[in-house]
């Protein structure tokens, strides 16, 4: 039998539009001749490209943890978590340590808006010094069955929703990733939509688990982790928890996150957790432990949130709530 290997995640080329629609493949691998030079440049030089100027809250860690949430499990080794990344816009691998430190990460704003009191654009250090910071340790699991247990550093999202400001009929919570393909060469690949968007009802956005997440091992969060602000919904696969947000917008229809919008039957709105229910081209009955030599684990229905967050879904048994 001929079987083609291709990661998990990864789409088939032409999944949902026929080629010659939207790749012209020549023109693609122009515009990311540069992603195969700065891998083999030296760190030092990459280092160069960067205008970032020293974080300025990055002497707000490390902050106390919250030891009301904890993970039956080790933490991963902070080598193993820092260096093992879905961040597409950097690559398609998981190393993508090196191209992402292209990511000016100051000045930074995140634009609030859609149903909201008032629209607004807050700087990024304004936004994170306003907010209770906390570390929490959580366990995450990637809808390609594996896991790490990791302290994030941040604030609940609850507070980002308060200090948003939504007006009482907006339902849902629309996140944006930058856009910026001169940095992020992966986003010359129109195969896929970006920017990468995701989306959660108010009611998770307001759950007590979600976490907007701006730290990491007591550190301030390194760029291929999503700074220098992410999200973590730790009962949902991690595509759920988009990285690098600069847009924040509350509306009365479900968003369309980039994963739902180019494989809708593969990756859903919901996507919680649930080790009973196969994504269509592999098993979520267990999930390999990062950082164990290969060890597995059966995996939790809501990856061992259900005491917090079961309750949201009660009455939606119609809804795909597992893919
Ligand atoms: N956010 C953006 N903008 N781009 C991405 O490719 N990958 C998602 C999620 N957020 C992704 C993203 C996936 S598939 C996972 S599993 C987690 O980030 C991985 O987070 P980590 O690299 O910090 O472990």
């Amino acid at each position: 039998m001929h079987v083609i290997r291709r990661r998990g995640w990864e789409l088939p080329e032409g999944l949902t539009t026929p080629e010659h629609v939207f790749f012209n493949r020549r023109q693609f691998l122009a515009g990311t001749a540069g992603i195969a030079a700065a891998g083999s440049l030296p760190a030092s030089a990459i280092a160069q490209r960067v205008t970032d100027i020293p974080d300025p809250t990055a002497s707000l860690y490390p902050v106390a943890r919250n030891a009301k949430y904890t993970v039956d499990g080790e933490i991963t080794a902070e080598k193993v978590a820092t260096t093992y990344n879905n961040f597409y816009e950097f690559g398609f691998s998981k190393n993508i340590v090196r191209a992402a430190q292209a990511l000016p990460l100051r000045p930074w704003t995140v634009k609030f808006d859609g149903m909201v009191e008032k629209e607004m654009t807050v700087g990024i250090d304004d936004l994170i010094k306003a907010m209770p910071l906390e570390e929490r340790v959580y366990r995450m699991r990637c809808v390609e069955a594996w896991s790490m247990v990791v302290p994030w550093s941040g604030f609940p999202m609850a507070k980002l929703v308060e200090f948003a400001k939504p007006l009482s009929s907006a339902k849902y919570v629309r996140m944006e990733t930058f856009m910026n393909p001169s940095v992020a060469p992966y986003q010359k690949d129109f195969r896929y939509p970006w920017p990468y968007i995701e989306g959660c009802t108010i009611a998770e956005a307001t759950n007590e688990l979600a976490f907007m997440v701006t730290g990491i091992y007591g550190k301030v969060l390194p760029k291929q982790h999503g700074a220098p602000i992410r999200l973590m919904l730790p009962w949902k696969y991690g595509f759920k928890s988009l990285k690098s947000i600069v847009r924040v917008t509350f509306t009365d229809k479900r968003p369309v996150g980039l994963w739902e919008k180019l494989q809708a039957s593969e990756y859903g709105f919901w996507a919680n957790v649930h080790p009973g229910v196969s994504h269509p081209r592999w098993s979520q009955a267990d999930e390999e432990v990062l950082g164990t030599g290969g060890k597995r684990r059966k995996t939790d229905v809501f990856n061992g949130y259900g005491e917090y967050v079961a309750a949201l879904y009660k009455g939606m048994e119609d809804e795909p709530l597992y893919k």
